[in-house]
């Protein structure tokens, strides 16, 4: 029996309404647009994407899409002073500064310069304290965006086991805290874990996130888990034609739905969600600013 297959881009769609309605209601009850402003150093050509289609959804949903193209060689000193501004700018409730920076920029020292109150990646020290010690805080998008998919299909998680592939501070650790906060049993697993298969088997609930492709394959799998696949990786598929990629997870997609209960497919799994989360963080943010409620089912 195959397993089922978790639309993340039905569900992202999803997410992207309930967003809408709510900044419609924003603005019509009370004046606020909800802002975005998005920070790209360099030119990157996959960061260029991303950012490309953050500005869309953004305005697509009614909100304020401010973006900031910094040359390569921008200093640390006029990132800093630009953040600075966003920060104390009234009409941006959120601030991204794309990751990866070039070289020459402390990726810690800018991150921990945005406002943790506009700090939509959930990437400051003060916000992984806070999710670390249960208290509200903003919240990583990706993992975020799995923990809804997550709590979607099964309900309660409570008491269930689950293995997190991978301990990057974007994906495994928050991911990680999430599943706690929902009291499952967590294992952060990584690539010096021993018996990595026979960790991964014990596991009601993998989430695979190390940037390897395929490596999960289905006899890793517990008949009948949720596999949740973060891993995007472009491989080169000459038999589609020359020159021509195609995308995997970090999961062997053809091996482990045969034997999971439920999976993500790569793509349109958890890629779609990122998105979509960071424009509910956004909406969060600013109700959190402004004093209102805050949206339902798009926190943690
Ligand atoms: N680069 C790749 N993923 C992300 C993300 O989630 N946030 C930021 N800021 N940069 C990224």
């Amino acid at each position: 029996m195959g397993a089922d297959i978790i639309d993340g881009k039905a569900f992202a769609a999803v997410v992207r309404g309930k967003v809408g309605e709510h900044v419609a209601r924003l603005m019509a009850d009370h004046g606020i647009k909800p802002g975005l402003a998005v920070v790209l150093v360099g030119e990157d050509p996959a960061s260029q994407v991303y950012v490309r289609s953050k500005g869309k959804q953004t305005v697509e949903v009614g909100m304020n899409s401010y973006e900031h193209k910094l040359d390569i060689d921008t200093s640390e000193a006029d990132l800093l002073a630009l953040i600075e501004r966003l920060n104390n700018d009234a009409d941006v409730h959120g601030i991204l500064v794309q990751l990866p920076l070039p070289g020459h920029l402390n990726e810690d020292l800018v991150i921990n310069s945005i406002d943790p109150a506009k700090d939509v990646d959930g990437f400051h020290i003060s916000n992984v304290g806070l999710l670390a010690t249960g208290q509200k805080s903003m919240v990583p998008c990706t993992p975020l965006g799995c923990l809804m998919m997550l709590r979607d299909h099964h309900g309660s998680l409570s008491g269930l086991d689950a293995v997190v592939i991978g301990r990057s501070n974007i994906v495994g650790k928050p991911m990680a805290q999430l599943l706690l906060g929902d009291s499952c049993t967590v294992t952060i697993a990584h690539s010096r874990t021993k018996d990595l298969p026979d960790v991964v088997r014990r596991a009601d609930i993998v989430v695979a996130a190390v940037g390897r492709p395929e490596m999960v394959p289905g006899d890793w799998i517990k008949p009948g888990a949720t596999v949740i696949d973060v891993g995007i990786n472009r491989l080169d598929a000459p038999e589609r034609g020359e020159g021509k990629t195609r995308l995997v997870g970090d999961v062997d997609f053809a091996t482990a739905s045969a034997v999971a209960g439920a999976i993500t497919p790569v793509p349109g799994g958890v890629g779609p969600m990122t998105i979509a989360v960071l424009l509910a963080n956004t909406v969060t943010a600013c109700c959190r600013a402004a004093g209102l409620p805050e949206p339902e089912g798009l926190t943690a």
